[in-house]
């Protein structure tokens, strides 16, 4: 079984081939990604007007170059994936349209994909793991901690009230005049800091919830900064690794919590997954590994090119819909907004 996806619900324009092998997980056997990163530089942020238009530009071709680097045509797929959201709406309809386009002149079946569903289930891709597992979905536009108890059945256990982790990173890494992406700068910076220096708050921490908050880290982290202005390097590299420092503490204190409801609600973990941007980070990974040993829970966590948003992934959620025969529409709409956790539609927390 040979999949083609397409991503572009974001910044990022990709394109994959992902084949199911015998044993279950996935071989990609193309994976093209674009960053828009450059065209949005100057505004410090994505802007959504921009990111379609740059979409719209790229599609074509990199879907050809990723079904030429697999060495198949359009007829030899067995189904064709596009991410139908959450995200920003333009650049949905673009990978949308063109993933229908495709699989409507090639006959073939089509998944459209939640971006989100793609993030949990790619785990499973890169290696044996079954179900149940506890997910940190962790990127720009999401923090949820997510009990995935098979494909298509999910329960959001906690999720962000404000900020989204990465987006913290963002934000903090642009107010100390760092480049966009923040995560990495903010990590790079942080490893010559002193994460002791800056005693900054770790919302939420203690409480019998699993949600997360932001808000207050970074409005701390940002009356730091302005107490010791101007800054030198130094203090950059202090800030940072004390916010830093911060949110790993706030994400081991919330795991714990959502290991423990998971535990009430759907039984033993078969593992800890993390995944999304923000799982890159190598702290905060660092940090899941002891806290899944302490646990006896093993720690998966996809190859950070997995983990930031990628083709593959979506390549991946299409096989895992289509081969238990979950084929949509080719009217599937496009939908800026869609929770996972079917419950999650009608709480305060919809934020993708
Ligand atoms: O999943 P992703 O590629 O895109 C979506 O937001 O869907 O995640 C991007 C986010 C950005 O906010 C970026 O700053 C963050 O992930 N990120 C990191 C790191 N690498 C990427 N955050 C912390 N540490 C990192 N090393
Ligand atoms: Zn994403």
């Amino acid at each position: 079984m040979r999949v083609l996806g397409i991503e572009t619900t974001c910044d990022e324009t990709a394109a994959a081939v992902v084949r199911l092998r015998p044993d279950g997980t996935g071989e990609i056997l193309a994976d093209e990604v674009m960053s828009q990163i450059a065209a949005h530089a100057a505004y410090g942020g994505v802007v959504p007007e921009i990111a379609a238009r740059a979409h719209v530009e790229i599609i074509d071709s990199l879907v050809a170059r990723a079904l030429r680097r697999a060495k198949v045509v359009a007829r030899d797929l067995d189904g064709v994936a596009a991410a139908a959201g959450p995200g920003l709406i333009g650049g949905v309809l673009v990978g949308l349209m063109t993933g229908k386009g495709i699989a409507l002149a090639a006959g073939k079946p089509f998944s459209a994909v939640n971006h989100l569903e793609a993030h949990a289930l790619v785990a499973r891709l890169s290696q044996r793991l079954a179900f149940p597992y506890l997910l940190l979905l962790a990127s720009g536009g999401h923090t949820q901690i997510l009990a995935v108890e098979d494909v298509g059945l999910y329960e959001r256990l906690g999720a962000t009230m404000d900020d989204a982790i990465g987006e913290a990173f963002d934000k903090i890494a642009k107010m100390l005049g760092l480049p966009q992406p923040g995560g990495p700068a903010v990590e790079a910076r942080a490893r010559e800091g002193d994460p002791n220096r800056f005693a900054l708050p770790r919302p939420l921490i203690g409480r019998p919830s699993a949600d997360f908050s932001l808000s207050g880290l970074k409005t701390a982290t940002r009356q730091a900064a302005l107490s010791i202005a101007p800054l030198r390097p130094r203090d950059v590299a202090d800030l940072c690794a004390s916010f830093q420092a911060a949110v790993v503490d706030v994400i081991e204190d919330r795991m714990r919590i959502g290991l423990r409801l998971f535990r009430q609600r759907v039984g033993a973990a078969q593992a800890i997954v993390i995944s999304g941007g923000v799982a890159a980070n190598g702290e905060i990974r660092d940090a899941m590994a002891r806290f899944c040993a302490q646990a006896g829970v093993p720690l998966v966590a996809p190859p950070p090119a997995l983990c930031t948003d990628n083709g593959a992934m979506i390549a991946w959620a299409g096989i895992e819909r289509l081969r238990r025969g979950f084929i949509d529409d080719l009217a599937a709409p496009a939908r800026p907004r869609w929770p996972l956790d079917a419950s999650a539609e009608r709480s305060l927390n919809g934020k993708a």
